[in-house]
Order: structure tokens, then sequence, then C-alpha cells
């Protein structure tokens, strides 16, 4: 069994809250609203993922499930310059895929599993998990279909997570109305898509919203081994950083 590995977001404070990065072997789940910074996320730890262990890396490769189009490997080279790495060797070793639907992003995943028996991935990012399971079953009477697809994607990346030593990254979408369908409760408040089968699928769930200016601040949600914390971090040209 391989040792769990802290994946570092660029953030200090960040990372501290989360005991030094994201960790490989289980599933972490980023979710808030628009604009937030998750998929900034994302592309931060594509590139620190691929850094040797001692500079918080994963000395590994990394997996890119992209189901909204927002991949940009031109943000990749600018993280890469901060951390002085060649930027083609940086894009050489992020394995980028499109999923138009929730059928094609299973699939991707066995193909990834095949990939990642091959040479070392230290990161699995789906950004987003959830929005194709949302258009694709919308009303109540799909709900628990919707359920138990996601379910068993989610089943499948903790496989992966296992077998690969994999830290797998998901985003997800915050709605007033997470269980789907035309009404919301009339509680003012959004909650992460996907309800508990969601929940009970990621170890960490961390929560991003809009702070001051480019300021964005992350909570440990309901973590087993992590205080509810809060972190301040910042999205600039050079990343995630303090
Ligand atoms: P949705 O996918 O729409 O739910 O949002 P998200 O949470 O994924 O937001 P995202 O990570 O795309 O964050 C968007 C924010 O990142 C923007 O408000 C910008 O301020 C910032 N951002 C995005 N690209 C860059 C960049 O190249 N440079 C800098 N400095 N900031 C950027
Ligand atoms: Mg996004």
């Amino acid at each position: 069994r391989r040792d769990t590995i802290y994946i570092s977001t660029g953030s200090s404070e960040l990372d501290n809250i989360l005991q030094g990065g994201i960790e490989t072997g289980s599933i972490t789940e980023i979710y808030g609203e628009f604009r937030t910074g998750k998929t900034q996320l994302c592309h931060a730890l594509c590139v620190a993922c691929q850094m040797p262990l001692e500079n918080g890396g994963g000395e590994g490769k990394a997996l890119y499930i992209d189901t909204e189009g927002t991949f940009r490997p031109q943000r990749l080279l600018q993280i890469a310059e901060r951390f002085g790495m060649n930027g083609p060797d940086v894009l050489d070793n992020v394995a980028y895929a499109r999923a138009h639907n929730t059928e094609h992003q299973s699939e991707l995943l066995v193909a990834a599993a095949g990939m990642m028996a091959e040479s070392r991935f230290s990161l699995c990012i789906i950004d987003s998990a959830t929005a194709n399971y949302r258009t694709e079953y919308n009303g109540r009477g799909e709900l628990s279909s919707r359920q138990m697809h996601l379910g068993r994607f989610l089943r499948t990346l903790q496989r992966i997570a296992d077998e690969f030593g994999v830290a797998v990254l998901v985003t997800n979408q915050v709605v007033a109305n997470p269980e789907g369908g035309p009404f919301a409760t009339a509680a003012n408040s959004v909650k992460p898509v996907g309800g508990n089968v969601m929940a009970h699928a990621s170890t960490t769930r961390l929560h991003l919203r809009k702070g001051r200016a480019e300021s964005r601040v992350a909570k440990i949600i309901c973590s087993p081994f992590l205080p509810e914390s809060e972190a301040t971090f910042a999205i600039t040209e050079q990343g995630i950083t303090d």
C-alpha cells in the first residue's frame, strides 16, 4: 500500500487546513457558486501533482475530465512558470478529455484506469462531477435514477483512488433544490448537488465562497479527520496563492 500524499494547492493557508493539501487515496469535493475558483484550483493542482514530493507534489501525471469546456492549457503554463517548470513537459503530463454526457463520463473512467495502470498518475479531476447528471435527469420522477447512476460513478472513482493511489478531485455546484425538480424549498440556502450520495462519497468537502476582491474563502465541511476550519486564498496570475 502506498502512503498518503498531500498535494499542495499553492496557498499555504489552504494547505494548512487540509493538513498539506489534497490527499491521495480518497475523493475530495470542491463545491461553491460560479466563479468561486473551483476550476482554477483544478488547474493549479494539475501542475502541483507533477512536482517532487518534497515540494508538495505527487510525482505523477494528472488526468482531467472536463464536462463544462473550461479547461485552459495556457493557464497551466502560467502556473508552471511560477514553479520554474518546463511548460511543454507539464502539458505532456496532463491527459485531458471532454465528457459530453453521463454515459461518456463513465466510459472515460474505464480508459482512465487503463492509463493509470500503465504509468504513474497522482491526480484525477472531474470538473464537474454533477453537471451532466443535472441536465440529463431533471424532474422529481428521475431523482432516484439520477442518484443511483451518480452513486455508481462515484464508487468507480473511489476504486480508482484506492487502486492507483491518486487524489480524486471532483467539483460540484450549489443549488436551491439539490434534489432536483422545479421547486426549491423556502429555506434561503443553497446546497451542493447530489444529496446524500455525493455527501457520503467524498472524504473531504471543501466549500468555496467569494471574499473581498480576488480573495476566496474555503471552508472544510464535515471531514472525518479535519476540524471545520476556514482559509483565505487568492486567484492570481500565478494560480492559487495566499
Ligand atoms: P463555475 O465553473 O462557473 O461554477 O465557476 P468556478 O468556481 O469553476 O470558477 P473559476 O475557477 O473559473 O474561477 C473564476 C475566477 O478565477 C474568475 O473570477 C477570475 O477572477 C479568476 N481567474 C480565472 N482565470 C484567471 C487567470 O488566468 N488569471 C487570473 N489572475 N485570474 C483568473
Ligand atoms: Mg468551473
